[in-house]
């Protein structure tokens, strides 16, 4: 395995997965971990990852200089690759005009074993402030450029290498093949991390850790927890109940396509309870949006509970944490942006040690391991859903009349972008009920019934969105379905505002 250490930069979970692509086990871990735990760990190598930092802040994030001496290969990149050479004697200073962008580099090294192969002249991407003015003791140039003399810096007989560029974007030209180069070259790494290892590694670890005890699990419906629910199933089968709240604002079939893949399929033991009632009954009158996610959220923990409590003899709860949530919870460095509430408020006091078996994992790794697992393609790559679900796409009160039609139309909409191949290059699309009605003429006759709005985004993160542009005769075709097949819609919006200012849901 190769660890990478965080300083703070935005590529840093890049290179962890550009190094997990190559099929070597990478993590991203704190740059305070002491040279002891790292020994610990016995990885194959060390990549230092950027940061915004200069070396001579205040509280710049550093590293136990003991790491130097464990003999250990060591790629320190940008930030990193400044505090290498300042930690090892070198020399940092401030460039006169920060670099941000394109720039070329030579390669003045002909024996550099990180750019064997490769055109002495690329382009690479440059983003600092700072840069190294000399090397440290036992070092050399490796690469050059016009506002950078040491680009590229290399200690051979120790192993460490530093480059002022980041390898893990794409405007690097050669950035993955120099990445891989110390990955294998230097740091003699092999290619042998693959979804049926870590199967199988998880399948056993999970064994032994729960033995003949049980496990349950909050079944959403959702991705995360399908698939730790499928990896548990695979471990330790009937030991392991799966309580599926299903609280009434689920999509069209979605309560009976999740039962039917991971029960009827997978033969997961599923309890399923429904608490449609339960949940409405809550929700009568509730109008504000705050108030209405609050009064969903509560529920779903107490639906949960009354559940577990049930099951007495369960000593794990298992969730479907991922990698990206244990990072956001941070890694010590500035970029901690918020902590995260995976399944918000579940019951401490029950005393239930936790499970959380793709905790390493990126999103897609966990799609690609649900699909492994078994459970169906369209379920493993769905769109993101939100937990109140339909609660906060019916604006206003619910009513269970609203989310008939809110389930139906949407249940058009997503048929059509299927159809029409867009389903997978949209971020998310839905239809809300913004409860207004209008006039309408259906035949002879006058109409007063509800409008839909169809949203759907393009978004890499759903922190930002662009709105989608669904091509015309697509529209006209969802529109005049929505309109013909569903009785009491007599309009369709379209929603083109972006986020920011709108968000993606309405409420
Ligand atoms: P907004 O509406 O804030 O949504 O632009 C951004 C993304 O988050 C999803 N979303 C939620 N997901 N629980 C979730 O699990 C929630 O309460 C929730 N609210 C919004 C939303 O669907 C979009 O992908």
């Amino acid at each position: 395995k190769i660890l990478v250490l965080d300083f703070g930069s935005q590529y840093n979970q890049l290179i962890t997965r550009r190094i997990r692509d190559f099929g070597i086990y990478s993590e991203l871990l704190s740059h305070k971990l002491s040279a002891q735990e790292i020994q610990a760990m016995n990885p194959k190598g060390i990549i230092f990852s950027g940061g915004p930092n200069s070396v001579y802040d205040e509280d710049a994030f550093k590293v136990d200089p003991e790491i130097f001496k464990l003999g250990i290969p060591i790629l320190g990149i940008c930030y990193g690759m400044q505090l290498m050479a300042y930690d090892l004697g070198g020399k940092v200073e401030a460039a006169d005009d920060s670099e941000y962008g394109r720039a070329d580099i030579t390669v003045v090294d002909d024996q550099a074993v990180m750019f064997n192969g490769l055109p002495k002249e690329q382009a690479v991407w440059m983003s600092h402030g700072d840069k190294v003015t000399a090397v440290p003791d036992g070092f050399h140039v490796v690469a050059t450029s016009q506002n950078c003399p040491i680009a590229a810096m290399a200690d051979d007989d120790r192993k460490f290498y530093g480059l002022q560029f980041h390898t893990e974007v794409r405007n690097t030209d050669h950035g993955l093949e120099i990445l891989k180069k110390f990955a294998f070259d230097v740091c003699g790494a092999q290619a042998n991390w693959s979804m049926d290892d870590f199967i199988d590694l998880q399948v056993n670890s999970i064994r032994e850790e729960v033995g003949d005890k049980k496990v349950i699990l909050g079944l959403s419906g959702g991705v995360d927890s399908s698939v730790t629910a499928a990896l548990l199933n695979r471990a330790i089968g009937d030991q392991l109940t799966a309580i599926f709240v299903d609280h009434g604002l689920l999509r069209k079939n979605e309560a009976d396509e999740v039962m039917s893949a991971l029960a009827d399929g997978l033969g997961i033991n599923i309890v399923k309870v429904d608490a449609a009632d339960r949940f409405l009954g809550k929700l009568q009158g509730v109008t504000d949006p705050e108030k209405k996610r609050k009064i969903i959220g509560n529920e779903f923990v107490e639906v949960f509970n009354d559940e577990a409590r049930k099951l007495k003899d369960a000593d794990f709860l298992a969730q479907g944490t991922l990698y990206t949530d244990v990072i956001e919870s941070g890694t010590d460095t500035a970029q901690t942006i918020k902590s995260h509430h995976n399944v918000g408020g579940l019951p401490e006091e029950l005393g239930f040690k936790l499970i959380e078996p793709l905790r390493s994992l990126f999103k897609d790794e966990t799609r690609a391991l649900g699909e492994k697992l078994g459970i169906p393609h369209d379920l493993v790559w769905r769109q993101p859903f939100p937990g109140p679900g339909l609660g906060i796409r019916v604006i206003g009160e619910i009513t269970p009349e609203k989310l008939a039609l809110v389930r139906d139309a949407d249940a058009i909409l997503r048929e059509e972008v299927k159809k029409a191949g867009l389903d997978e290059e949209i971020w998310q699309y839905f239809v809300a009920l913004p409860g207004m009605r209008s006039v309408g003429v259906m035949g002879d006759g006058r109409t007063y019934d509800y409008a839909v709005c169809i949203r759907a985004v393009t978004s890499i993160d759903g922190m930002t969105a662009d709105f989608a542009q669904i091509p015309w005769d697509i529209l006209q075709k969802i529109s005049v379905r929505i309109v013909n097949e569903v009785d009491h819609i007599n309009r369709v919006l379209y929603d083109v505002t972006s986020k920011p200012p709108a968000t993606i849901e309405y409420e």
